[in-house]
C-alpha cells in the first residue's frame, strides 16, 4: 500500500472526494495517511480529523521564502514516508527541489482544461472568472503531474464541462468541481498508486 499525502490550503472538497473514494474502495494500491495544510485553520484539516486522518499545519506565512518553505515541506514528506503526493487545492508554488525529489509521484488538480487558463496567477475562482470573461463555451478540469513548470507537467486525465448562459464564477466553479474535479482526481490517484501511468516524451499513457 502506498502512502498518499494530500497537500491542501482551503476548503478541501477535493480532499473529501478522495476520502469518499477511499471509503468506497476506489483508491486501489494506496491510502491517505496524512494531510498537510499551508494555511492555519483550513477547513480541509477538519475533514481529515473527522475521518481519522492525521493533519499537520505547515504555515507558508511563517517562512521567509519559497526555498525555506520547500525545504521544510520536503523534510516533512520524508518523515511521513510519502509515496504519492496530491495537491488538492494547494495554493503554494514550491521550489524545484520538491518535485525533483518525487519525479512523477506528485499530481495536481487544476480547474480548467490545460493549456487554457493555467500557469502563474491562475488559481481558484480566478480561473473561472477568466474563462467567463474570454467567453469559452467549454471548460473543465485537468489532473497533471507536478513539475518545475507551473501547471506544465504531463496531463493525466481531463474532463470537459459546458458553460451555461448566466453562469457566475461561483456557479461555474461548483459545476466544474462536481462534474470533473471530484471524479478525475480520485481516478488519477488510483491509477498512480497502481503504477498504471507511464510517461513517454512528456505524454502519459494509461496501462
Ligand atoms: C479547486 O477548484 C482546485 O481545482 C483549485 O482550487 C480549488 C480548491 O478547492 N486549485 C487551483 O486552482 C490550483 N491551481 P478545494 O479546497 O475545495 O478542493
Amino acid at each position: 500500500m502506498k502512502n498518499i499525502i494530500v497537500l491542501v490550503s482551503g476548503g478541501g472538497t477535493n480532499l473529501q472526494a478522495l476520502i469518499d473514494a477511499q471509503k468506497r474502495g476506489e483508491i486501489k494500491g494506496g491510502r491517505i495517511t496524512c494531510v498537510i495544510s499551508s494555511k492555519e485553520g483550513a477547513y480541509a484539516l477538519e475533514r481529515a480529523a473527522q475521518n481519522g486522518i492525521k493533519g499537520i499545519t505547515l504555515p507558508r506565512k511563517e517562512y521567509p521564502d519559497n526555498k525555506t518553505y520547500s525545504d521544510a515541506l520536503l523534510k516533512l514528506l520524508g518523515e511521513e514516508k510519502a509515496d504519492i503526493i496530491v495537491y488538492a487545492g494547494f495554493m503554494t508554488i514550491l521550489d524545484k527541489c520538491v518535485c525533483d525529489a518525487y519525479p512523477y509521484k506528485m499530481v495536481n488538480v487544476h480547474p480548467a482544461l490545460i493549456p487554457s487558463f493555467c500557469g502563474k496567477g491562475y488559481y481558484g475562482l480566478r480561473v473561472h472568472e477568466e474563462a467567463l470573461r474570454r467567453g469559452v463555451k467549454v471548460t473543465g478540469a485537468t489532473v497533471h503531474f507536478v513539475t518545475d513548470v507551473c501547471d506544465g507537467g504531463p496531463i493525466i486525465l481531463q474532463r470537459a464541462v459546458y458553460i451555461e448562459e448566466g453562469d457566475t464564477p461561483e456557479v461555474l466553479q461548483r459545476r466544474v468541481m462536481e462534474q470533473a474535479e471530484w471524479k478525475i482526481l480520485p481516478e488519477a490517484v488510483s491509477l498512480l498508486c497502481e503504477d498504471r501511468i507511464e510517461v513517454i516524451d512528456g505524454v502519459t499513457h494509461i496501462r
